[in-house]
């Protein structure tokens, strides 16, 4: 079926179902879906120039989205919503702007939202019809348009199965007030916004959000402007910059702020406050550092947010207000380079975006590669090259869970019917990071730092594929007499990675000696244990794969200080290592950490550790059913899987 006539067959099922439930006073028959997912808008050939022109102008399916922006795109958001907490939902109104391409209906995006009523900007009823929800993408908002319709405005609500919202009790957060924040990535926004939710599209948005008085909301937006009235807050935000829906964000909470510079600074409880401007005194450093490789920093500002521990990421690069984790407050600030690869993200993802979720690792391997460049400017290569080492690693360990040859190995995805979220894996980080790693060595460090920001100002708010990519580089390296790079062999490999180049750091091969030493008894304070930096630490505990003897354990303990450390990778691979030792004295601390922190990259392998093991398993089902609630519905949605 061509376009027109699906159209026209989506407009035909969409005004019998209009007739339909409108006869029987209620939506019963659902709209076929046309399984259209959004295209990217045809090219604007004179904002791309020359090289843009030459690719795909048939544009390319989101199939994470029921919208079709490629009929009626929707532009720009208007947000006018209360929080509240007492119900733990969210209700208001979201209007949408829209570019029409001569399509009769505007469809949207939603899964787990309560529709109550749709209008035009005058006030007047359109009719719209919720499709019978997919368990993945969820339910098509279709609204008929008129000729005249300009704008469209939708009054809803969350409910309790909006799953990019977590409301944290008092309880969970701090003890004494509630806590309220969004995640979008991959598809989640839909869940708390309609909204065409399929990175591919682009819009600006305002926000004016009603909070309940003595808490304060943030937005990865401009904002701030503030109306108190009795019992209530005001707070009005503005993203002027075009970004894909996936990155719009809120949090609401007893926050406080505190300025770093200029253009950064800190949100977070205040209790979490000071420690938390201690280790991130550098945010002016990282972003000066950053727009040295990658061109200007276009988002006016750069604050963080400091989360509370159930967050299910490390970090989450809503533009201009990161979100972080808390265990990054290692308070030696050995953990800071999470905040630089979200910085990085401002260029790689959050300007140039994957135009779907299939090409994902255009966003996370060049921003991997990012981040290790400017952690080498700021405290050096041998940091960045341990980085590299560890990251390659995990890579190995995660291409060898998975099944042989499958596509989830290579960085081509094929996500389709599948939660995106699925296939987000190391391999787009760290398998992508080094196809870029490739880019750089074949044509040399100084032309390659020539094209980066080349490349971030030739797609500046664009969202693009993997294909367009490749001829991007292509053309690039033919232009100016630069050695082709074979990307579409590279980006097509599955399996087994194998760099061009040697990954190695000289200071982990040190580990790995001592390493030896200390399994035929030497002490590891012949070995400068007492200065290890973080990264070693992680190295020696994660490389000692063999049975080892509580005695062992006990000195590794001792030695590593590791009762005091405060660095969560670090206890991260010291809760493996134990649990794999079956050294059950870790179990209070262990379940201190099962119960606070929501990190996905934690508690999904210490749960599957434990499930494999009969020491553990039993303990670890209790915890566990313990701790299901307090989850991120991301994170327990993992473990969930896992016990399946
Ligand atoms: N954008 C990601 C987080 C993400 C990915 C959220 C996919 C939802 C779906 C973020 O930039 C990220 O990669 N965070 C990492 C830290 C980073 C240092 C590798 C994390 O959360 O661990
Ligand atoms: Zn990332």
């Amino acid at each position: 079926m061509n376009t027109s006539m699906r159209r026209f067959a989506m407009t035909i099922g969409l005004l019998a179902a209009v007739a339909i439930a409108g006869a029987q006073g209620q939506n019963r028959k659902p709209v076929e879906s046309t399984g259209n997912g959004p295209r990217i808008a045809p090219i604007d050939r004179q904002q791309m120039g020359t090289i843009r022109k030459e690719s795909s102008t048939t544009g390319t399916m989101d199939t994470h989205s029921q919208a079709s922006p490629n009929e009626v795109a929707v532009t720009h958001l208007d947000l006018d919503l209360i929080v509240s907490f007492d119900k733990q939902r969210i209700k208001g109104t979201a209007t949408y702007s829209m570019r029409n391409h001569g399509g009769e209906m505007l469809v949207l995006d939603t899964r787990g939202l309560e529709i109550n009523a749709v209008t035009d900007e005058a006030g007047n009823a359109l009719q719209f019809k919720l499709q019978k929800p997919d368990s993945i993408k969820g339910s098509a908002l279709a609204v008929m348009l008129d000729k005249a319709t300009s704008k469209v405005a939708v009054r809803y609500s969350t409910t309790v199965n909006s799953a990019g919202l977590q409301w944290l009790a008092p309880e969970q957060n701090d003890g004494k007030t509630p806590f309220l924040y969004s995640q979008g990535q991959a598809i989640l926004t839909r869940s708390w916004i309609p909204i065409q939710d399929s990175p591919a599209v682009r819009i600006t948005y305002n926000a004016r959000i009603t909070v309940p008085a003595g808490m304060t909301a943030v937005m990865g937006a401009l904002g701030n402007v503030q109306q108190q009235t009795p019992g209530q807050t005001v707070f009005e935000f503005k993203q002027p910059h075009a970004i894909p829906p996936y990155l719009i964000s809120l949090a609401v909470g007893q926050l406080e702020f505190k300025k770093i510079s200029e253009r950064t600074g800190v949100y977070a409880l205040p209790g979490v406050l000071p420690e938390a401007v201690t280790e991130f005194q550098d945010l002016d450093n990282m972003l000066t550092a950053s727009e040295k490789l990658c061109g200007p920093y276009v988002w006016e500002r750069f604050d963080v947010l400091v989360l509370p521990a159930s967050f299910p990421f490390g970090g989450m690069e809503n533009p201009m207000l990161t979100f972080a984790t808390p265990t990054i407050l290692a308070g030696d600030r050995s953990l800071v380079s999470l905040i630089i690869h979200e910085l990085a993200h401002s260029w790689s993802g959050n300007l140039v975006t994957n135009a779907n979720w299939n090409d994902f690792w255009l966003n996370e391997g060049w921003t991997v590669y990012l981040e290790r460049r400017i952690v080498e400017m700021l405290y050096g290569k041998e940091t960045a090259e341990m980085m590299t080492v560890l990251g390659f690693q995990d890579l190995k360990a995660t291409i060898a869970d998975m099944p042989v040859q499958h596509s989830d190995t290579g960085l081509r995805l094929h996500l389709e019917g599948r939660d995106p979220d699925d296939g987000m894996t190391d391999v787009a980080y760290e398998r992508g990071s080094m196809v870029i790693k490739e880019i750089e060595l074949a044509w040399g460090r100084e032309a390659f730092d020539t094209f980066i920001p080349h490349y971030f100002k030739s797609f500046s708010f664009r969202s693009i594929t993997t294909d367009e990519f490749i001829l991007f580089v292509d053309t690039y390296a033919e232009a100016n007499h630069l050695k082709k790079v074979e990307l579409r062999e590279m980006v097509a490999a599955v399996g087994e990675p194998r760099p061009s180049f040697k990954i190695a750091s000289g200071s982990l091969m040190a580990i790995e000696k001592a390493r030896i030493a200390f399994l035929t008894g030497r002490p590891l304070t012949d070995y400068g244990v007492a200065k290890w930096s973080a990264q070693e630490r992680q190295y020696f505990l994660r490389i000692l794969t063999e049975a080892l003897k509580e005695e062992q354990l006990n000195i590794i303990n001792e030695t590593l200080k590791l009762k005091h450390s405060k660095n969560s990778e670090v206890n991260f691979e010291w809760y493996m290592l134990c649990i794999r030792n079956n050294r059950l004295s870790i179990r209070p601390e262990l379940e201190g950490f099962l119960r606070t922190v929501g990190r996905r990259k934690f508690i999904l392998p210490l749960y599957k550790e434990m499930f494999a093991n009969s020491e553990w398993s039993i303990w670890a089902k209790e915890q566990y059913a313990n701790n299901r609630a307090r989850y991120h519905s991301i994170t327990s949605g993992s473990v969930d899987r896992l016990l399946q």
